[in-house]
């Protein structure tokens, strides 16, 4: 049966398929698109002109994403105008090329993480009057902090697999909003009504070739949470009770206004987290003190009102300058009682993202008596441990932060 038949049109949708069977899904091109639909911005083929057919295709796809109240809320503006990608491209010059185009010529021939982000995306501010087609897709609503669905939460999806019809099509896009911030001038050049929200400006063209690749980013299992807000596992069964051999762990993190390196020259004080955390009382270094050392070892002291005081000595890891800090408690790793990180990641605006983790085991640890003592609340043991060990850690993100902006 026809999905929908396009009335008034010598178009319809029957290039959608009206059912679909994931029995025999080629998981492998589906998951290819996927992951490796990038922004592209260098290599669109911006001498080949794209037929509307194929981005009226890519619309019907992506209007098959949900809808709050199952309405048909977006609108989708295709422009080929000459004229009006001049000016859209004027207005995106305004709003971010210029300064762009300034930070690739400022990065060009370093090795910042941006150096090539800007310099693909200068190219595309420089071009973007040439692009074939720049597609807008908007929906009917404004951001009234209603909490109303049917804004973003209906577009964003379907704009997206826009992007990912085309690329499974050979044509590339790139997800750019930087236009946006010239609201009335674009609603002015496209004539766009008070009550409708424009998302994004995607520039659409065939890929001038080459492979598109996917790209690193965090595991699963770093930015998942079960259950409960900061809580991780390294490989969770999937009903049975939490174990501590499925390597339970806790995540906390804040932005900090600040700069990498000031929060880095916080951290790599090995008993910063003393001053706010409940537990850890201060580390001393054994020799090599060096936090730059891996391999150095340094003695920390805890305290715990149901256990007591305690000793442990841990090992320095992993260190990355202004980025990452890890220990082990132990000698290594492989027999760690825990490792702990602080990560930081570099953000817009000399800001950054601080980020505390701690996984238990893989070797025995504090817990360990207390699971075999009680075997049957193991899960209650480990969750217990997560949420004390959440609170400390929010606590030090938290001093480090008034730390950091104090400064
Ligand atoms: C909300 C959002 C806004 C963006 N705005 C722009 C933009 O205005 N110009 C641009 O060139 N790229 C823009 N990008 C693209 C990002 O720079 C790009 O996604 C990022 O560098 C990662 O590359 P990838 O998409 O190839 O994985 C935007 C991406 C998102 C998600």
């Amino acid at each position: 049966m026809r999905l929908t038949v396009v009335m008034n049109s010598s178009r319809s949708n029957d290039h959608i398929p009206a059912r679909y069977d994931v029995e025999n899904v080629d998981l492998a091109s589906i998951d290819g698109v996927l992951s490796t639909t990038r922004s592209v911005r260098l290599r669109l083929d911006l001498d080949r002109s794209v037929p509307n057919e194929l981005l009226l295709e890519c619309i019907d796809v992506a209007e098959q994403g949900p809808g709050g109240g199952n309405q048909s809320s977006r609108r989708w503006l295709i422009v080929r105008d000459p004229d009006q990608k001049k000016r859209l491209s004027e207005l995106y010059w305004e709003s971010a090329g210029k300064w762009m185009v300034s930070a690739r010529d400022k990065l060009a021939g370093t090795d910042h993480r941006n150096a090539s982000v800007m310099r693909s995306a200068a190219h595309l501010a420089e071009n973007l009057e040439r692009v074939p087609a720049l597609v807008i897709p908007c929906i009917w609503g404004i951001h009234d902090d209603s909490k109303k669905p049917g804004l973003f939460d209906s577009v964003v999806q379907s704009a997206w697999s826009f992007c990912l019809a085309a690329r499974a099509r050979g044509l590339a896009t790139a997800w750019t909003t930087a236009i946006l911030n010239n609201d009335e001038e674009i609603r002015e050049v496209l004539g766009i009504p008070e009550g409708v929200t424009p998302i994004a400006l995607l520039p659409v063209a065939f890929s001038a070739g080459g492979d598109f690749a996917s790209i690193s980013r965090r595991l699963a299992e770093e930015v998942t949470y079960f259950d409960n807000w900061g809580h991780t596992w390294e490989h969770r069964d999937d009903d049975s009770d939490r174990a501590i051999g499925e390597g339970p762990g806790v995540t906390v993190e804040v932005d900090v206004d600040a700069p990498p390196a000031r929060v880095w020259s916080l951290i790599t004080d090995i008993s910063i987290g003393a001053k706010f955390s409940e537990e850890f009382q201060g580390a001393v270094w054994i020799e090599p003190s060096d936090v730059a050392a891996i391999g150095a070892q340094f003695v920390g002291t805890n305290k715990h009102p149901k256990i007591g005081e305690w000793q442990t000595t841990s090992t320095i890891t992993e260190f990355v300058e202004n980025e990452l800090l890890g220990w082990a408690v132990g000698d290594d790793q492989e027999s760690a009682a825990a490792r702990w990180r602080w990560e930081i990641d570099e953000l817009h605006g000399h800001r950054c993202r601080l980020r505390h983790t701690v996984r238990l085991g893989p070797g025995p640890s504090g817990l360990t008596p207390a699971i075999d003592a009680m075997p049957d609340k193991e899960a209650l043991i480990i969750s217990r441990r997560q949420q004390e060990h959440l609170a400390n850690m929010q606590r030090c993100v938290q001093g480090v932060k008034a730390l950091a902006e104090d400064s």
